[in-house]
């Protein structure tokens, strides 16, 4: 693996932390979902791993899809207010249990221009699970069904979410360095 270590300040979730926690949550939709027709619409890229590793967790039948989602402005706090769907999902999914798939909810935007997009289709049901949680930073009102871990206001890469588009690969959740964090604007 690339040398990480002068971008890492912590380990935020170790990755036995997450497993366990995501085996949890798998256990747990598996249980509210049963006998129903669950699809689940992973939000790109920073989702990818958390799904991959949920879908494994999950004993009933599922599909999935995918969404991508643009945030205007650079850097790494990019959600400002305005998001922009960039890839659109091929499931009808009139009459279907859509949960979302999301990497982290900070501001809340992203969430909640998926969750207006997709309501608009009627779903039987339309619900959303997080792996992190920046509740303090939460400027729109979104309910976050399951959530998998709740975490402080600092910038955390590895296991999906980037530092500058790299280090998605990582197996745990580590906070950036201060010197490496440069927010853009
Ligand atoms: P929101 O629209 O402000 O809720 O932002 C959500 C998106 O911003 C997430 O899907 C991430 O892509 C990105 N993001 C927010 N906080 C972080 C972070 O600490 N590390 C990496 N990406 C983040
Ligand atoms: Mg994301």
């Amino acid at each position: 693996m690339q040398d990480y270590h002068e971008f890492l300040d912590e380990i935020l979730i170790p990755e036995e932390v997450l497993q366990k926690r995501i085996a949890e949550l798998g256990a747990e939709i598996s249980r509210d979902y049963q006998g129903k027709e669950l699809l689940m619409v992973c939000i790109l890229r920073g989702g990818v791993m958390f799904l991959t590793d949920l879908m494994r967790q999950i004993t009933i039948p599922h599909m999935i899809d995918f969404m991508s989602v643009s945030s205007y402005g650079v850097g790494a706090r990019r959600s400002r207010g305005q998001s922009r769907i960039t890839l659109d999902i091929n499931t009808d999914i009139h009459n279907m249990h859509v949960l979302l798939v999301e990497d982290i909810v900070d501001s809340g935007y992203t969430v909640k221009a998926v969750l207006e997009l997709l309501s608009g289709r009627e779903p039987k049901s339309l619900k959303v699970c997080a792996l992190l949680d920046k509740v303090e930073r939460r400027e729109v009102d979104v309910e976050v069904d399951y959530r998998g871990f709740e975490i402080p206001d600092k910038f955390v890469f590895g296991y999906g979410l980037d530092a500058d588009e790299y280090y998605r690969n990582l197996p745990f959740i580590g906070v950036l360095a201060a010197e490496k964090y440069n927010p853009g604007e």
